[in-house]
C-alpha cells in the first residue's frame, strides 16, 4: 500500500503550551486533526472556564490563516474546585473534560490532587452533566517504583473510582502497561483510554540506548516490551475504546537536555504518520482510520469530520530542531526516517 486515506482524526491528548511555545506547535497539530482535546497543565494552570476561554482565543489567533481546527477545552481539576465550575463549563460549551492530574505526577501537577476524597462532591457534578474525567494514571509517590505507579494507581484510585461514580465517563489517559489495556478492556460501559505513538513504537530500552537518551523520556515512563505489545495489540483490535491521543509534550531542547531533564516528547510534527508506521507494524492499517478518526469522536459526542487526510508511503526526516519561541524544540525522530508523510508536508 503506497497511499492511505483517513476520514480527518483528532488528537484526543495534547499539549499546546502557550504564547511563542504554542505560536511554534500548533500548526503541526491542526495540520493533521481537526480537533485536540487540550491538556490545561499551564504555568498558572487552566482552572476555570473563564480561564480556558482566553486559553482559546489564544490558540484561535495562533492557527495558521485559513486552518480549520478546533481546540476542545480542559479544565484542570484541584481540591478547590467547585461543583459550580463543571455547571459553567458545561454551559460554555468548548470545555470537554476535566483533567486530573494526582500531584506531583508530572509536568505542572503540583496543583492536583492528593485527596480523591476532596474532589468527591466535584465528580458526582459531573456525573450529573456527563462531563468526561481525563485521567492522569500514575500514583507518584517515592516509595513506588517508578515502572509501577500505573499499576498503583489502578488499584488504589481508578478501579473505585469508576465503581463509585458508575456512570462517569473516563479517559484513562495515555496508557503504558499490558495490565492497563486489560482493566480498561473489562472496565464498565463508559470508561476509554488513549495510547500515544511513543507507547507503540517503543519499549524502555529506548532510553536507555548507548547512552542516557532524555528525548525518550516523558510520563508515564516507556515500559517493557510485553507492554508495549499488548498496548498495540489494543489501538489495532478494532475495540472502540482505544482511540488516538498523542501527548506531544514540548519542552524545550535545554530543559530536556539537562541533569533534571524534563518529561515529554514532541510527537506533533509527524503524528499520524507515526501512528501509521505502529499500525503497518502489525499489518493493521486497515484499523488506523477508526482508531485516529471515528472512536473518539463517538466517545466524546461529537461529529466525526466529513474530510480527509492522505498519507503517502515516502520516507523523510524532521529536522535536528524546529524553532520553539527563543530557543529549540527536538522532535520525536530528529535526523532520523519516518515512513510516511502526510500528502502536501
Ligand atoms: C507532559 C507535559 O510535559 O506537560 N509530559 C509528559 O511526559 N507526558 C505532562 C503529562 O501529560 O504527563
Ligand atoms: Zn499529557
Amino acid at each position: 500500500m503506497n497511499s492511505l486515506t483517513l476520514r480527518r482524526p483528532d488528537d484526543w491528548h495534547v499539549h499546546l503550551r502557550d504564547g511563542a511555545a504554542l505560536a511554534a506547535v500548533v500548526k503541526f497539530t491542526a495540520q493533521r486533526f481537526g480537533r485536540a482535546i487540550v491538556m490545561p497543565n499551564l504555568k498558572p494552570a487552566i482552572t476555570t472556564t473563564a480561564l480556558a476561554q482566553a486559553y482559546r482565543e489564544r490558540i484561535m489567533a495562533a492557527l495558521p490563516k485559513g486552518a480549520r481546527f478546533e481546540p476542545l477545552l480542559t479544565l484542570y481539576l484541584t481540591e478547590s474546585t467547585a461543583p459550580a465550575e463543571i455547571d459553567r463549563a458545561r454551559a460554555a460549551g468548548f470545555v470537554h473534560g476535566i483533567k486530573l492530574y494526582p500531584a506531583g505526577a508530572t509536568t505542572h501537577s503540583d496543583a492536583g490532587v492528593t485527596d480523591m476524597a476532596k474532589v468527591h462532591g466535584v465528580l458526582a457534578r459531573m456525573e450529573e452533566l456527563d462531563m468526561p474525567l481525563l485521567v492522569h494514571g500514575e500514583t507518584p509517590r517515592p516509595d513506588i517504583d517508578v515502572f509501577d505507579r500505573e499499576t498503583h494507581f489502578i488499584d488504589s484510585v481508578l478501579a473505585p473510582l469508576t465503581e463509585r461514580f458508575r456512570s462517569l465517563r473516563v479517559v484513562f489517559e495515555h496508557i503504558t502497561t499490558a495490565g492497563a489495556v486489560e482493566f480498561v478492556s473489562k472496565a464498565r460501559a463508559g470508561v476509554a483510554a488513549t495510547i500515544t505513538p511513543q507507547h507503540l513504537l517503543h519499549n524502555r530500552n529506548a532510553i536507555f540506548a548507548g547512552g542516557i537518551r532524555p528525548h525518550y523520556y516523558c510520563l508515564p515512563i516507556l515500559k517493557r516490551e510485553h507492554d508495549r505489545e499488548a498496548l498495540l495489540g489494543a489501538a489495532t483490535s478494532g475495540n472502540a475504546r482505544f482511540f488516538l491521543g498523542t501527548d506531544s509534550a514540548p519542552h524545550e531542547r535545554a530543559a530536556k537536555e539537562s541533569a533534571c531533564g524534563c518529561a515529554g516528547m514532541f510527537t506533533a510534527h509527524a503524528a499520524i504518520e507515526l501512528y501509521a508506521e505502529a499500525f503497518e507494524s502489525v499489518g493493521r492499517l486497515d484499523r488506523l482510520e477508526a482508531f485516529a478518526s471515528h472512536f473518539g469522536a463517538d466517545f466524546y459526542g461529537l461529529p466525526r469530520h466529513n474530510d480527509t487526510i492522505t498519507l503517502v508511503k515516502e520516507s523523510w526526516m524532521p529536522p535536528r530542531v524546529y524553532d520553539f519561541g527563543a530557543g529549540a524544540l527536538v522532535p520525536f525522530r530528529a535526523g532520523e526516517s519516518i515512513a510516511w508523510r502526510l500528502a502536501g508536508t
